[in-house]
């Protein structure tokens, strides 16, 4: 590690600025996501969103639809604030420690994305007049991912007396709820029953379900103490929760620490909930906390060889997109038993449900950084695709699969299908991941036994969806695009040509592959005929893509054009989110977009239209887009950049990259903006460095950013580690292991071997 990966925030203790905090300084490890908030808890009144979380761990509620209508969704899922380990109460010589009742002369706190922990740094001036420091470091675990640890620290600088900590185990607790905020749950019952609250020697357990999904969840603390002097310590029940206390002496200029250990597990993955938390902790208590940070330093440090973004010209810059990183880390599930939700494991925005958004914006940056951890998100899809079928089914189809809009298991959680069931383009998403995953690590057995399965499903549901017209033009008909402003379009640009890319894709493998055993087992088990083939290349070839001749723009849909234009510049400030001030019909009216939508589909299928068409719909679209979505300023500063519009591509960019740090959608208290994240990766790497990897290899068309003195990153391609690195005068790439390989600068044929670094001017 080249510098130190920091993010620093003084504390106020706004009430809106610690909700806030509550999400930056989450600790989360793709498993286990503990929000931020204070373990002291904060006065009555203050908003919080307290909240631990498990991957892929739901209840099922009921979502009454105001119409029975056929087949409409009526339950749902929701992702589960689990048992509370984080409250811990310290007392000092009688006075209870808490930033709104002490006097508190410094508060600071710290991510450090090198070592894998997050601290709070508090200085108190107590009512008797002695000086207390108080360090608070956390810690989810990347290599023991059941695993968090509470380290408290305290030290009594100028006084003597006793400290006594009350650390909790609650294991019933209620999820958030906001009934204003659409993106929110709008209520907020306690999911989980407690089956067992019990303690054993110094070590508490509790063990939890839901009622509908009978979803188990075990929990287990454990304290040490390190200090001169022995601590007295005893355990009671109080109110449902198990509270360990513990009394110990405060010496003048000597240090009390309290280590905190919590492990948790659930029933998706384990037979024995509670016997996996409490043998991890009999085992983990043993070991030094040292060693364990020690192994999260580890862990860290191969994550940042494979991935670190340098930004030279900017270190704030670089720090936030490392931000960025670090934090989809932090929400990538570890294993295929659940998806990555849209906020990650940072809070309850959007229910913790998975969208579009990780295969789209998030999958890109796993494919090029840790494969692996790219075909784990696909293979929880592949999972899903029973479920994906059903839904197919209920929405109408005789064949393929539809995946739904969101989702934690794999079935339809969307209660408004306009911009939910109806935005088919998820399987666009999908299948473009699937695709991409296989040309950038050529993974046969994944395709083989995955992801053709995946194509050929999703391209069955275009085939079953689209029509010819009296012209032979394959139409879709009644979708939602990417822009949720304008919704049940007929041919939606960006959804027609991903859904021709994928019956293309989906056409190809599979003649490419059809002699192998397993695709010949697959041809059979799904009845996959040679007509079948046939149509899906004969309808990609027909797919109709609306071209506007009078503007010389890709129109988003049919009728888009025809709508009269929304007065942004008129539209007060307050009104922005454009969602929470105006019914969804008043909007569909209008031409104006919350998010990239034709923008995204040029970047991603650049060869469907000229440079000329594409430049001009950019022009289009920019001027009407609100970018209310989170999803959208990274994809116009990629489409920029492709387009040679440097200077936009820098601008939408500066967006990007400080969204969550600089709170600029005033609800990252909700959760972090994971597809955001991925997309501000992507405008580095596939925008500024315009790499890319397509059937026929690897592609770079870099530029240097005015105001940047120069940008690298690692990368991975075909089981290859490469470097690109990028200056005002140069492009210069690394082969840092595997072999040599061909790849393409803008125009031209290159080569990439071990011997010495490639170099050429730009
Ligand atoms: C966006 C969707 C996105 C969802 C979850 C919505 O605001 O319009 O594209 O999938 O948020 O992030």
């Amino acid at each position: 590690m080249q510098t130190s990966m920091k993010i620093t925030r003084k504390e106020n203790y706004e009430p809106k600025e610690l909700n806030l905090h509550e999400t930056l300084f989450c600790s989360a490890n793709g498993y286990i996501g503990i929000r931020g908030t204070l373990e002291e808890g904060v006065p009555e009144h203050f908003p919080t969103m307290r909240g631990q979380y498990l991957a892929g761990a739901y209840e099922i509620i009921p979502m009454k639809q105001a119409e029975s209508l056929c087949n409409l969704v009526e339950k749902k899922q929701t992702m589960l604030n689990i048992c509370d380990t984080q409250t811990i109460r310290l007392t000092v010589n009688g006075q209870e420690i808490d930033p709104f009742s002490c006097k508190v002369t410094d508060a600071e706190r710290v991510l450090d994305m090198g070592e894998g922990y997050t601290e709070r740094l508090t200085h108190y001036s107590l009512s008797s007049g002695g000086q207390l420091a108080v360090r608070i470091r956390r810690m989810a675990h990347f290599a023991i991912k059941e695993l968090f640890t509470i380290e408290y620290e305290i030290e009594a600088i100028d006084f003597t007396g006793e400290a006594v900590f009350d650390s909790w185990h609650t294991p019933e607790v209620a999820n958030y709820s906001d009934p204003d905020d659409p993106r929110l749950a709008d209520e907020s019952p306690c999911y989980l029953t407690r089956q067992e609250l019990a303690y054993k020697g110094s070590m508490s357990y509790s063990v939890t379900k839901t009622k509908e999904s009978g979803v188990v969840i075990a929990a287990a603390t454990e304290h040490i103490i390190a200090a001169d002097d022995k601590a007295e310590s005893m355990i009671r029940e109080e109110g449902g929760s198990l509270i360990t206390r513990i009394r110990i002496p405060l010496r003048k200029g000597r240090k009390v620490t309290l280590l905190k250990y919590a492990a948790f597990s659930d029933s998706i993955r384990e037979k024995e909930p509670r016997q996996k938390v409490t043998g991890l902790l009999s085992r983990v208590t043993v070991i030094s906390i040292k060693q364990l940070y020690d192994e999260q330093k580890a862990y860290l440090s191969k994550f940042w060889e494979r991935s670190r973004m340098s930004i030279d010209g900017d270190k704030e810059l670089e720090d936030a997109v490392c931000f960025n990183m670090y934090q989809l880390l932090c929400a990538a599930p570890r294993d295929p038993h659940s998806g990555m939700a849209a906020k990650g494991l940072s809070g309850e925005g959007y229910e913790g449900h998975f969208f579009w958004d990780t295969e789209m914006y998030v999958v890109p940056f796993f494919i090029l950084t840790d494969p692996a951890l790219a075909k784990n998100i696909l293979a929880y899809r592949y999972s899903t695709l029973p479920a994906a079928r059903e839904n197919a089914a209920l929405v109408g189809h005789k064949k393929g699969a539809l995946y739904p809009w969101r989702t934690i298991t794999g079935v339809e959680c969307s209660g408004y299908f306009p911009s939910g069931t109806a935005a088919y383009h998820i399987n666009g998403a999908i299948s473009y991941a699937v695709i991409s995953y296989h040309q950038a690590t050529g993974d046969d057995e994944f395709l083989l036994t995955m992801g053709l399965e995946m194509l050929i499903e999703t391209a069955r549901l275009w085939l079953d969806t689209g029509v010819y017209d009296r012209k032979g033009r394959f139409n879709i008909f009644e979708v939602t695009g990417p822009d949720e402003y304008t919704c049940m379009v007929n041919n939606n640009y960006y959804t027609n040509a991903s859904a021709a890319y994928n019956l293309r894709c989906a056409a190809d493998l599979y003649e490419k592959y059809r002699d192998r055993t397993e695709v010949i087992k697959l041809t059979k088990d799904l009845g996959i005929t040679d007509l079948e083939i046939d149509a899906m290349k004969k309808a990609a070839d027909a797919m109709y893509l609306p071209y506007d001749e009078d503007y010389g723009i890709n129109p988003q849909d049919d009728a888009f054009l025809d709508k009269p234009v929304w007065d942004l510049a008129s539209t007060p400030k307050e009104d922005f989110p454009l969602l929470l001030h105006y019914h969804p019909l008043h909007l569909y009216r209008y031409q104006v977009c919350k998010q990239a939508d034709t923008v995204l589909a040029h970047f991603l299928f650049p060869d469907l239209a000229s440079r000329e068409t594409m430049e001009k719909s950019f022009r289009y679209y920019e001027k009407i887009t609100t970018h209310d979505s989170s999803l959208s300023t990274c994809v116009f500063s990629m489409t920029a950049s492709m387009l040679g519009l440097h200077d936009e591509a820098l601008s939408y960019f500066g967006d990007s990259a400080k969204l969550d740090l600089l709170n600029r959608h005033e609800n990252t208290k909700d959760g972090v903006h994971t597809a955001n994240m991925g997309g501000c990766y992507m405008a580095i790497v596939n925008g500024f460095a315009g790499l890319r990897i397509r059937k026929d290899g690897l592609h770079i068309s870099p530029f240097l950013p005015k105001g940047l003195r120069s940008y690298s990153f690692p990368f991975s391609y075909m089981g290859r580690k490469l470097k690109l690195s990028v200056d005002e005068d140069k492009a210069v790439m690394e082969l840092t292991e595997g072999e040599g390989c061909a790849f393409k600068f803008f125009d031209k044929e290159e080569m990439i071997g071990k011997e010495k670094p490639w170099t050429h001017g730009l």
